[in-house]
């Protein structure tokens, strides 16, 4: 299983979202790999959002291994599963794909713990005080979707 993390910049929720989901696959002992990119370019090759790093920190993860990047066409033959976390990066990864086997790759992420609901991962790049939150329930639905991996794989 291999899984792709998207959001619009590659610096705040898509790398919390990697880091999560490789410690929680780490802990199953579970053979997947993770990655994570940004539908946009601005930030490619930075480090996480400092406000992220320090996040993930104080959950005891380091994602400063992790560098921006653009989110490739090649991505979805690349990967299993592709989760976005919000809708704007729905659309703008649904209209990268050609075919319906790489759109059906596609998820929101918070579909793992609140299906058919369409709800996104608020970008907290403006706020501060946002990214504990985002930490939570990016935790609640990692946990979700590795719980359940035969449902998913
Ligand atoms: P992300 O947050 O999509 O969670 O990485 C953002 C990062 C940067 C920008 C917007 C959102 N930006 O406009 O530069």
């Amino acid at each position: 299983m291999k899984i792709l993390m998207v959001c619009l910049g590659n610096i705040c929720r898509s790398p919390l979202a990697e880091g999560i989901m490789k410690q929680k696959i780490r802990e199953a002992a579970f053979n997947w790999e993770v990655d994570s990119a940004g539908t946009g370019y601005w930030h490619a090759g930075e480090l996480p959002d400092r406000r992220s790093i320090a996040t993930a920190l104080q959950h005891g993860i380091d994602i400063t291994d992790q560098r921006a990047r653009q989110f490739q066409q090649a991505d979805f033959e690349r990967f299993d599963k592709i989760f976005v976390m919000d809708t704007q990066n729905l659309r703008d990864v649904l209209r990268l794909a050609q075919t319906e086997a790489h759109r059906a790759k596609v998820e929101l992420m918070l579909d793992q713990i609140y299906p058919g609901q369409e709800r996104s991962v608020p970008d907290p790049y403006y706020d501060d005080n946002g990214f504990e939150a985002v930490f939570q329930m990016l935790d609640r639905a990692c946990e979700a979707f590795v719980s359940y991996p035969r449902e998913n794989t």
